[in-house]
């Protein structure tokens, strides 16, 4: 009887263990999401090789059947399943990742100055992912209203501008008007603000002008690349909301002329101007073979997108399904050879004039650099 009684305590207390041990069923949870979404090679189920207990997540890592490889549904529906972020790799083995917490909803931007063209883009779950301009030199985001590429952008400007004050030098396209980025007009790293497609039409002849006389200079000195010489300046065209650059069915022949003039700038800024230290960020709410034109997607390898409204548009942004997923204020997907899901760190309006307030030029000295500044390319 004593017996009886005693394995009937030790089989409820496995029972228990077993069921409230969050590993173990961690683990069925997993298995089950295999056989529901049909994961295995006729009767040959992956197999639990080892687990890798970390500080704020486990690792999972399974042998896989002979010719299976991951497989697209299994992240977001490990993730539905087990209400925690995972993330999968494959390395001959198939390694899932489960978050004990999730990604930070709001993260406030305080970063360091540093003497390179480094910028913060966002904190993953267990990194800071910075982007390198001078690896990496054109950039594109994408994003539903309101998700923060505007503040992404401001992001960005506020941190080269405190990293390379003297090298950086910007010519923004706001078509909203330039609310956003007119007031920018008073640093003096901000060559030109565009707030209008006629204004944008000026603004990238001279871009095209001053990319003419580099390259001749280029020629003329043998150079190939801005990164093997002692230049240091870098200049910076940021679009914001670049649809409204591709023409419509009601502009006139000579505006059609005009759309289609800036967006062969920018493409020749993306193809061509690199080399030469010329660095484009086009921003769009709407990605679509019209809005965001193939040269420019196509010779930028750092691609950003936040929420969107269709797996469609998060393909063409960022060659791949995900962004309409992404649910939180902030939060995107940032893909060079690499992708990574972050939330980027909010800067407010106050906060950005509180670090860039000191580059206000004095007009009246302005007036007078000018003309000599306008034609002359800095060496270092
Ligand atoms: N990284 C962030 N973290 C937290 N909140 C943010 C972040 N970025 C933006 N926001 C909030 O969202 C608001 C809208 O951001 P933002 O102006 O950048 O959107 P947008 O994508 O440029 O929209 P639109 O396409 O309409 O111009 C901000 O005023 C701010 O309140
Ligand atoms: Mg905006």
């Amino acid at each position: 009887m004593e017996f009886i009684i005693g394995s009937g305590i030790a089989a409820v207390a496995l029972y228990t263990a077993a069921k409230w041990n969050p590993a173990v069923s961690e683990r069925k949870k997993i298995e089950h999401v295999f056989r529901n979404i049909g994961y295995r090679v006729k009767d040959h189920e992956p197999t639990l090789v080892r687990r890798n207990k970390k500080e704020s997540s486990m690792e999972y890592v399974y042998s896989v059947p002979f010719g299976l490889i991951d497989d697209p549904k299994l992240q977001p529906t490990l993730e539905k399943t087990l209400s925690k972020p995972v993330e999968i790799k494959f390395r001959g083995k198939l390694i899932i990742k489960v978050y004990n917490k999730s990604l930070s909803k709001l993260i406030h931007y305080d970063e360091q100055v540093t003497n390179d063209w480094i910028v913060p883009i966002g904190y993953t779950l267990n990194e800071q992912i910075r982007h390198d301009f001078d690896s990496i030199p054109h950039m594109t985001i994408a994003g539903m209203t309101r998700q923060g590429k505007t503040v992404l952008l401001k992001l960005i400007l506020t941190q080269l501008i405190l990293n390379k004050p003297d090298d950086v030098e910007f010519y923004i396209i706001d078509l909203k008007g330039g609310l956003e980025f007119g007031p920018l007009e008073k640093l003096k790293q901000i060559k030109k603000v565009a707030s209008n497609v006629r204004e944008a039409y000026q603004v990238l002849q001279e871009v095209q002008k001053n990319i003419k006389r580099d390259m001749q200079l280029f020629r003329s000195n043998d150079y190939s690349n801005v990164l093997d010489t002692s230049i240091k300046k870098r200049t910076f065209i940021i679009v914001d909301e670049g649809a409204q650059l591709s023409p419509g069915k009601h502009h006139t022949k000579d505006e059609k002329q005009m759309f289609n003039y800036c967006q062969e700038v920018l493409s020749e800024v993306c193809r061509v101007a690199g080399a030469l230290g010329y660095r484009n960020i086009f921003c769009t709410q709407y990605p679509t073979a019209d809005t965001l034109p193939r040269q420019i997607k196509q010779n930028s390898d750092a691609k950003i997108s936040f929420r969107l409204p269709t797996g469609i548009a998060s393909r063409v942004a960022i060659d791949e399904q995900g962004a309409e997923e992404l649910g939180n204020v902030g939060r995107a997907i940032y893909r060079t050879h690499t992708k990574h899901v972050l939330q980027v760190p909010f800067i407010s309006d106050d906060v950005m004039w509180s670090r860039l307030g000191r580059y206000e030029r004095d007009a009246s000295v302005e007036k007078e650099d000018q003309a000599s500044r306008d034609n002359t390319i800095e060496f270092g």
